[in-house]
């Protein structure tokens, strides 16, 4: 282990997709599985680490050795429960993937359907949940991830920046790989530097990503 323990310190992830609840019965949400971000929380138990798990509606068990796990469903909860617990955290690693946009307005009753006239969604933006984090004076060394199905490298560095993250792993969606898939392959980048992951089981590719947070907290924080 040596600088890739997280002995002694507190991370905190989050995982799995939102639902942004339309009605009762309906909502928008994505592909995520969740099975990444729990795959990145047990590689950090295994590091050493005390883990806060902050999962969003996912049909996963508990890795073993998570301190806390925390059930939640919309954008709007995910971000109160990880700021509140990002207070106590040395490490932020945001695998989670957050819905954008929410229903501007939860009707109560279920939506009736209106033949022929069609139905228009009026959205309100979620507030990005990094951002929020490294807005912050005192903060946790920040880990995002970036999906995309194009251009990877560019829009992952962008994020970085203008998120003010420490890390970044970026991963192309699609291709048997990312979203609902078994494999996974990741590019990190920080602000000096990048490593690539190639393609691997998800929990073998969570070992060396939590080996290359460890790395980097070290060198940034000591
Ligand atoms: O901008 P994009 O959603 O692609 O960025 C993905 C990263 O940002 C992920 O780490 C995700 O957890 C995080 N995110 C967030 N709050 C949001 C949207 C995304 O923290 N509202």
């Amino acid at each position: 282990f040596g600088n890739q323990s997280l002995a002694g310190l507190k991370v905190l992830v989050s995982a799995g997709p939102t639902y942004e609840d339309i009605d009762p019965v309906r909502f928008i949400g994505n592909r995520s599985s969740g099975r990444m971000g729990f795959a990145v929380a047990a590689a950090a138990v295994q590091a050493g680490a005390r883990v806060t798990l902050i999962a969003g509606p996912v049909s996963l068990a508990t890795p073993a050795g998570v301190a806390q796990r925390i059930d939640v469903r919309s954008a709007a909860q995910m971000h109160a429960a990880v700021l509140s617990a990002a207070a106590q955290a040395d490490i932020y690693i945001g695998a989670a993937a957050v819905g954008d946009y929410r229903p501007l307005e939860v009707s109560a009753q279920k939506l009736k359907k209106r033949d022929g006239t069609g139905l228009s969604l009026q959205l309100a933006e979620n507030p990005d949940i990094l951002a929020s984090l490294s807005a912050q004076t005192a903060h946790p060394f920040l880990v995002g991830f970036a999906a995309e199905t194009h251009d990877v490298a560019s829009y992952a560095q962008g994020k970085l920046r203008h998120k003010g993250l420490d890390m970044i792993a970026a991963n192309q969606v699609g291709d048997g790989l990312g979203f609902e898939a078994a494999d996974n392959a990741l590019t990190l980048y920080w602000a000096d530097g990048m490593v690539e992951l190639p393609r691997a089981a998800k929990p073998e590719l969570a070992r060396q990503l939590i080996a290359q947070v460890a790395e980097r907290y070290r060198a940034a924080r000591g």
